[in-house]
C-alpha cells in the first residue's frame, strides 16, 4: 500500500525523503513524489513508476535545499498510476501540498461541493479532495490546525495525511484515523511516517499515533492534538529494538531469502522469556485479564490465515477449546454465532490488514473479547485489542510473508499449551516434550536450511516450466499446502491450488496429465498411507509428483524430497520453510521481481 514520510530537520530533505521512500518500497507502489517549501516556494516534483524515476526528474532540478518535505509511494485505488495522480497533491493556489494513505469513500459528494466553490480538479483521486477541502477551511479560519480539523470532519473513510504549507514554513501537519501514522524524534530533527523503517536510521524513537489525533513537527519539537477540540495529548515515547540491520537485507538478494534463513532466530525470539521447560510451563503474562476462551475464533487473511488454520487442531487437541477460523473479508459479513466466553484472535503481521481490524472492531463493538497476535508493535490491532500476544519477529520487509507465519505458529502453539494446562486437559509431559522440541528447533532449522535451498534450486529448474499445479497435504499439513500454494503464486505467477488430498477424486484430479505437476507434503504420520495412495493415483493419470517426506520412504515417485523426521507438529515448520524456499527458487529461476510482486501491497490497508 502506499508509502507516507515528512521530515523537518537540518538535513538536505530530498536526501532522507528519497531514502525514506526506498525504505518503504516493499509495500508496494506504482508513483511516487515529494514536495518541499524553500523560498516561499511550494516545490512539487511527481514521477509515475519506480523512485529512481523521480531521483531522475529531481536530477533535471535546481538543487534544493529545503530541510522540510513530505515524501509518498502511491498504490494505486482511485485513478490510474500516473504523474497527475501521484501524490503530493497541492491545493489550486500552490499553498499548501498533502500525502494521504488510504480511502476518502465520501470523495464524490465533497468533489461535487468543491467544485461549485470554484476549485479544478486536475486528478483522479479521492485525495486530491482533501488538499482543496483543507485548503478552503484554511482561508475560513487562517489556521493549519484548525482548517485541518474542520477537513477532517467532514471526511468519512481511512487517512493518515501529511501536509506542508506556505503559513508554516518548517511544519509537518499530519494525522490519522484508520490508517497508520508514527512520529520519530530525533536529535535537531523529526519525522512522521507511515512505517518505522522510513526513519530508522536517523531515530529509534518514537510515538505511535491514535486515530483522529493531529500532529505539528518542526526540527525541535513536536506536538500531538486531539483532532476535535485540538487539545494538548500527552503521549508515551517508546524505544523501538529493531536496528537498521533488521531492516536491511544484510548480504542476501532478496529480503524473501533472508526472511526465511531468519527463521530459526525467529522461533528462539518469539520463545525468549515465555517458556520453562523444566518446570513444563509456559509464561504468557499478556494473557492474564483474559479468562480461559470457551470457544476461539480466529480471523485473518492470507498467510495469517494459513496459520490459523494450521494451528485450529492443536489447539482443539491439546486444549480441547473448539476452534472456528475464518477469512476477515468474510467474517465481517457472514451471520455467525459467538457466545458469551468465546474469544476472537485476530493474527495478523502488520496489525494493519483492513479486513482484519474491522473485524476486531465488529467484534468488540458487540461485546466480544478480541486477542491480537500481532508482529508489528503499536499497530492497530494490537492497540484496539482486549490484549495482545506479539510475534517478536522482526521487521518483515517482502511483500511474501514467510517468517511471520513462522512466528505465529510458534506463538499459537505456545498459546494451545498454555491454555491446555491452565484448563488441566493436556498432561505435564507432552507439554514439556513440546517445549524441549521447541527449544531444539531453531538448531535443527538453521543446520537444514541451506541444504533445502540448495534443492530447492534444483527442482526449481526442473519444474520451472509448469503453469499450474497442485500443492497437496492431509491434516495439519492441508493449510501448509494451502500456503504452498499462495507462495508460489504470488512470486512466480504460476497458477497453484492446495487441496486436502483425499479431494483429489472428487473433481480436480480431472486436470492432471504430465503437465500438470503435484507437490506433495507427506509426513510421517498416521495419514501417510492414505495420502500416498492419493498420490499413486496422480501418478497413474501422468502427473508428475514432488513428495516431500522424512527419509526412509520407499515409493516410486518422480523426486523425493527428504526432510528430517521430528514430532508433528514440530515438523510443519521443516514443511514450511521447503515450501517457501521452492517458492522463492522458482520466482529466481524465472527472473521475477521477488520482493515486490506485480498487484500486490505488503499491508492491505483497504478493503
Ligand atoms: O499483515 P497481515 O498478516 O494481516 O497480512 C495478511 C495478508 O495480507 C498477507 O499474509 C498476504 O497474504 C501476503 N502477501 C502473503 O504472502
Amino acid at each position: 500500500m502506499c508509502g507516507i514520510i515528512g521530515y523537518a530537520g537540518h538535513r538536505p530533505a530530498v536526501t532522507v525523503i528519497l531514502e525514506g521512500l526506498k525504505r518503504l518500497e516493499y509495500r508496494g507502489y506504482d508513483s511516487a513524489g515529494m514536495a518541499l517549501i524553500q523560498n516561499r516556494e511550494l516545490n512539487v516534483v511527481r514521477a509515475k513508476g519506480k523512485i529512481r524515476e523521480l531521483e531522475d526528474k529531481l536530477a533535471f532540478q535546481d538543487p534544493y535545499h529545503a530541510t522540510t518535505g513530505i515524501g509518498h509511494t502511491r498504490w494505486a485505488t482511485h485513478g490510474l498510476p500516473s504523474e497527475e495522480n501521484a501524490h503530493p497533491h497541492p491545493d489550486q493556489e500552490h499553498k499548501l501540498a498533502l500525502v494521504h494513505n488510504g480511502i476518502i469513500e465520501n470523495h464524490t459528494r465533497l468533489k461535487r461541493e468543491l467544485q461549485q466553490l470554484g476549485c479544478s480538479f486536475r486528478s483522479d483521486t479521492d485525495t486530491e479532495v482533501l488538499s482543496h477541502l483543507i485548503s478552503q477551511e484554511l482561508k475560513r479560519l487562517g489556521d493549519v490546525p484548525l482548517a485541518m480539523s474542520a477537513a477532517l470532519q467532514k471526511v468519512e473513510g481511512s487517512y493518515a495525511v501529511a501536509l506542508i504549507s506556505l503559513n508554516g514554513e518548517g511544519q509537518i501537519w499530519a494525522a490519522r484515523h484508520s490508517s497508520p501514522l508514527i512520529l520519530g524524534l530525533g536529535q535537531g530533527e523529526n519525522f512522521v511516517a507511515s512505517d518505522i523503517p522510513a526513519f530508522l536510521p536517523y531515530t529509534r524513537e518514537v510515538v505511535f499515533l491514535e486515530d483522529d489525533e493531529i500532529v505539528q513537527i518542526t526540527p525541535s519539537s513536536w506536538q500531538v492534538l486531539d483532532g476535535s477540540s485540538l487539545e494538548h495529548r500527552n503521549k508515551e515515547q517508546v524505544h523501538i529494538s529493531w536496528d537498521v540491520q533488521s531492516a536491511q537485507k544484510s548480504g542476501y538478494r532478496h529480503f524473501m531469502l533472508k526472511e526465511i534463513m531468519e527463521q530459526p532466530q525467529v522461533v528462539r525470539d518469539c520463545l525468549a522469556g515465555r517458556t520453562d521447560s523444566s518446570r513444563a510451563a509456559t509464561l504468557l503474562p499478556e494473557l492474564d485479564h483474559l479468562p480461559l476462551p470457551r470457544r476461539l475464533h480466529i480471523v485473518a487473511c492470507g498467510t495469517s490465515y494459513h496459520a490459523g488454520l494450521w494451528a485450529r487442531n492443536i489447539f482443539q487437541e491439546w486444549a480441547e477449546i473448539p476452534v472456528e477460523v475464518e477469512i476477515a473479508s468474510e467474517f465481517r459479513y457472514n451471520r455467525r454465532i459467538i457466545e458469551e466466553g468465546d474469544l476472537i484472535l485476530a493474527v495478523s503481521q502488520s496489525g494493519e490488514t483492513a479486513d482484519t481490524l474491522a473485524g476486531l472492531r465488529q467484534a468488540r463493538q458487540l461485546g466480544h473479547r478480541v486477542l491480537g497476535l500481532c508482529n508489528v508493535l503499536g499497530s492497530s490491532i494490537a492497540r484496539e485489542a482486549d490484549g495482545v500476544v506479539y510475534t517478536q519477529a522482526g521487521p518483515e520487509i517482502s511483500v511474501a510473508s514467510t517468517k511471520a507465519m513462522c512466528s505465529q505458529m510458534t506463538a499459537m502453539l505456545l498459546l494451545a499449551l498454555h491454555w491446555g494446562r491452565m484448563k488441566g486437559v493436556l498432561e505435564e509431559s507432552v507439554c514439556r516434550d513440546v517445549l524441549r522440541g521447541l527449544e531444539d528447533l531453531p538448531a535443527i532449522l538453521e543446520a537444514e536450511l541451506e541444504g533445502m535451498q540448495q534443492t530447492a534450486q534444483r527442482l526449481a529448474r526442473k519444474y520451472a516450466w509448469c503453469r499450474s499445479c497442485f500443492f497437496l497435504g492431509r491434516g495439519d499439513h492441508f493449510p501448509l499446502a494451502l500456503e504452498g500454494a499462495l507462495k508460489l503464486k504470488e512470486i512466480s505467477y504460476i497458477h497453484a491450488e492446495g487441496y486436502a488430498a483425499g479431494e483429489m477424486k472428487h473433481g480436480p484430479i480431472a486436470l492432471v496429465d504430465p503437465e500438470f505437476p503435484v507437490f506433495a507434503l507427506a509426513p510421517d504420520n498416521a495419514l501417510q498411507s492414505k495420502l500416498l495412495s492419493n498420490l499413486q493415483e496422480v501418478r497413474t493419470r501422468g502427473g508428475p509428483v514432488i513428495c516431500l517426506a522424512p527419509p526412509g520412504l520407499d515409493q516410486d515417485m518422480d523426486d523425493i524430497w527428504e526432510i528430517p523426521a521430528i514430532r508433528d507438529p514440530l515438523n510443519g515448520f521443516l514443511f514450511l520453510s521447503a515450501l517457501q524456499l521452492f517458492a522463492y527458487e522458482m520466482a529466481v529461476y524465472l527472473g521475477k521481481d521477488v520482493d515486490q510482486p506485480r498487484n500486490l501491497a505488503k499491508s492491505v490497508t483497504v478493503e
